[in-house]
């Protein structure tokens, strides 16, 4: 039987990961959201550090899925159709799961609340931002560095900033231009709670 586009989709993300943490009996879903280069990636990096998890960051699995990405409508769609399913299948494992996303829309964030619910899994929420000065003298930066996944760029940020919707749940808000260590402290108090 030929397998579905999602099917296929998910496996290819799948085995682009690295080895995955020891499993655990309550793993948890940190959402990340945040403006490009407000620090998201940075943020992910520094708390997997600190939790056995998997960072699934949605720039690299996008370039996975589609090598030339259009960042269309379309394109987004399938790639995140495989995100969640890919989350579920890992939270249902055992994995915790870091989602390095801008996931500015409430309306997306939904689809993960209730992953988090269905699965009786900790859900963590944390909004990334910087100063926009910060945030630009980063991404100019960024743009020498070829190694880093994401490619959006000041005029990308400009555009994107109309389309962030607050969080309407209890969430953790980062100013990523101070220092986060207190912040981490805090989410790794929670989920050891
Ligand atoms: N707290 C921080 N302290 C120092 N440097 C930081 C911090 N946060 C981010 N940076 C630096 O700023 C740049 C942009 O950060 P990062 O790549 O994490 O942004 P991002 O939110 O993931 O952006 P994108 O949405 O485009 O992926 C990086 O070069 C990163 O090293
Ligand atoms: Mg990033």
């Amino acid at each position: 039987m030929e397998q579905s586009q999602l099917t296929v989709d998910v496996k290819r993300l799948a085995e682009s990961l690295r080895e995955l943490p020891e499993l655990v009996a309550k793993p948890v879903l940190i959402v990340v959201s945040g403006l490009p280069g407000t620090g998201k990636s940075y943020f992910c990096r520094r708390l997997a550090e600190r939790l056995a998890s998997i960072i699934l960051e949605s720039d690299a699995f996008r370039r996975v899925l589609f090598p030339s990405p259009s960042y269309s409508l379309a394109e987004s769609g399938r790639l995140f159709k495989a995100v969640h399913r890919l989350i579920k299948e890992l939270l249902g494992k055992g994995v915790s799961v870091i989602l390095d996303a801008t996931n500015l829309s409430e309306r997306y964030r939904e689809y993960l609340y209730s992953i988090a619910e269905r699965l009786e899994v900790k859900l963590i929420l944390v909004r990334i931002e910087a100063p926009a000065s910060v945030v630009r003298e980063r991404l100019r930066a960024r743009l020498e560095n070829t190694e880093e996944s994401s490619d959006a760029d000041w005029e990308v940020y400009q555009k994107m900033k109309h389309s962030v919707d607050k969080i309407t749940r209890k969430h953790y808000a980062v100013d990523s231009s101070r220092d986060i260590t207190p912040v981490l402290d805090k989410i790794m108090r929670e989920v050891r709670r």
